[in-house]
């Protein structure tokens, strides 16, 4: 007797843009895992998507008025799909939706849902509910429950060997130009237990290497398995020991929380890789001050001699801020020396923008954008020269490369060098998930390339 088939529902699309760090990254992935129990599938155009999530970042210039625009595209596509009979959904996530709240949905009509990033397991019952009421939903609320217990359990097929994990989320520190407090809220770091379990199920499933993720990831402090309060050197020790788990990065790090422990990892864990982007946002300590970043240019200094001294070939990244409020031609003078001093492997700048409710928009003394202009160039090019000499360096040497994915021309695979850098090389998918020793033979400002060697 045939037996008859429950009615499997058609799969909905689900289209996620995402913008900023690598923490929405990781919280895209989520979204995407929050709504697969729900048959939805990820497509790589809003075109015909059942839902359009926007996973905002409130970090750049003009952040909010770009989702705005993009906004007003999406709805575009909504109404010809409500037009034609059919359905779909606007979500807004991250730290523009925390930061809009309820204006977005004054401001955007089509917007179904404006979801704060500690909400994310909520969505798919805040879907519905829009739906059913045929009215929007906001929710920015801090949760009290952790959206990491509520979320379903994580899955690493089809995205490749290299995987995001967020371990903490959050900032305590109030950099004065800095809208993370406010979007994300206070330090909050996960159970140990939750981030092994995490990893050994991406271990199983491939992952050969974890990034772990958190505004202040070397703040992290959460409860051991032993019931002890472990610190990021500690957690890394735990995940070394993960099945399948060859390679450990963290980002982004504080200064004031590079601890002893934790700079010995880089020296005495061969998984750690050598790599460490560690802000330092000005060279002039009234700068410094003025950002409250609670560290002088010369503390900056001995935390990088020391972090040297454990692992000697290091390569090093930052990020930079020109012509914050009342910083003067020599103060950023003193961010070109810092720089020179420290020499970087990349690097990021910014001009100095405002954001609204952070101390520093309120300040006397905001530099005209021609002087912005003119030291975010000079201070581009020097980081760039220090990028390019870093890699040129590397050509002739042999370094061990994760290979990730198929290159752009057949035949090549590329990957990641211990340093951060991409590299391709002629190589068979089958290394896809492997750890290869690649002879560097060119570089780009961007990449290397290599072949393979006999291992
Ligand atoms: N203006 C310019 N750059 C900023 N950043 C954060 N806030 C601002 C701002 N208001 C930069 C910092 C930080 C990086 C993620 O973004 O350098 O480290
Ligand atoms: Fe923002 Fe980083 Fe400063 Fe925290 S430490 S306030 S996240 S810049």
């Amino acid at each position: 007797m045939p037996i008859p088939s429950s009615p499997t529902p058609a799969p909905k699309k689900l289209y996620v843009k995402t913008y900023g760090c690598q923490m929405n990254v990781y919280d895209s992935e989520r979204i995407e895992d929050a709504m697969r129990p729900l048959g939805y599938l990820s497509v790589a155009s809003p075109d015909d998507a059942d839902l359009m999530v926007l996973n905002t970042c409130h970090i750049r210039e003009k952040a909010a008025d770009k989702v705005y625009s993009e906004l007003g595209r999406l709805n575009e596509i909504k109404q010809a799909r409500l037009a034609a009979g059919g359905d779909a959904q606007i979500a807004v996530a991250g730290c523009v939706a925390q930061a809009e709240g309820p204006e977005m949905i004054r401001r955007q009509k089509g917007v179904d849902l404006v979801v704060g990033p500690q909400n994310y397991h909520r969505m798919p019952a805040l879907l519905a509910r829009a739906a059913a009421a045929g009215r929007s939903v906001v929710d920015t609320d801090f949760a009290v429950e952790s959206k990491f217990e509520a979320l379903p359990n994580r899955t690493a097929v089809g995205r490749g060997p290299s995987a995001f994990l967020t371990v903490q989320e959050g900032c305590d520190k109030f950099c004065t130009f800095c809208v993370v407090p406010y979007t994300r809220g206070g330090e909050m770091s996960r159970p140990a237990a939750r981030i092994l379990e995490e990893a050994r199920r991406l271990g199983d499933e491939g992952v050969r290497e974890l990034t772990l993720l958190g505004q202040n990831v070397n703040a992290y402090h959460g409860d051991g398995t032993d019931r002890a309060d472990w610190g990021l050197a500690r957690l890394i020790d735990g995940l070394s020991a993960v099945k399948g788990i060859a390679r450990i990065r963290y980002m982004t790090s504080h200064p004031g929380d590079m601890d002893d422990a934790l700079i010995a990892a880089h020296r005495d864990n061969p998984k750690v890789m050598p790599f460490l982007h560690l802000p330092v946002q000005s060279g002039s300590d009234r700068t410094l001050a003025a950002m409250n970043r609670k560290h002088t240019a010369a503390d900056y200094l001995r935390i990088i001699e020391r972090v040297r001294k454990a692992r000697p070939d290091i390569a090093l990244s930052t990020d930079i801020i020109v012509g914050f409020p009342g910083e003067t031609e020599a103060d950023f003078e003193a961010t070109l020396a810092l720089i020179g001093d420290v020499g970087y492997a990349m690097a990021y700048s910014f001009k100095y923008s405002p954001r609204p409710g952070t101390p520093a928009e309120g300040m006397a003394d905001q530099i005209p954008e021609a002087v912005k202009t003119d030291r975010l160039a000079r201070v581009h090019a020097l980081l760039t020269s220090q990028h390019a000499a870093f890699n040129a360096a590397c050509i002739g040497r042999t370094l061990d490369v994760l290979f990730e994915k198929k290159g752009r021309n057949p035949g090549q695979l590329i990957g990641r060098s211990p340093y951060l850098q991409s590299v391709h090389a002629e190589a068979p998918e089958r290394l896809i998930g492997q750890i290869v020793p690649v002879a560097v033979v060119s570089c780009g400002l961007n990449s290397l390339g290599g072949t393979v060697a006999a291992s």
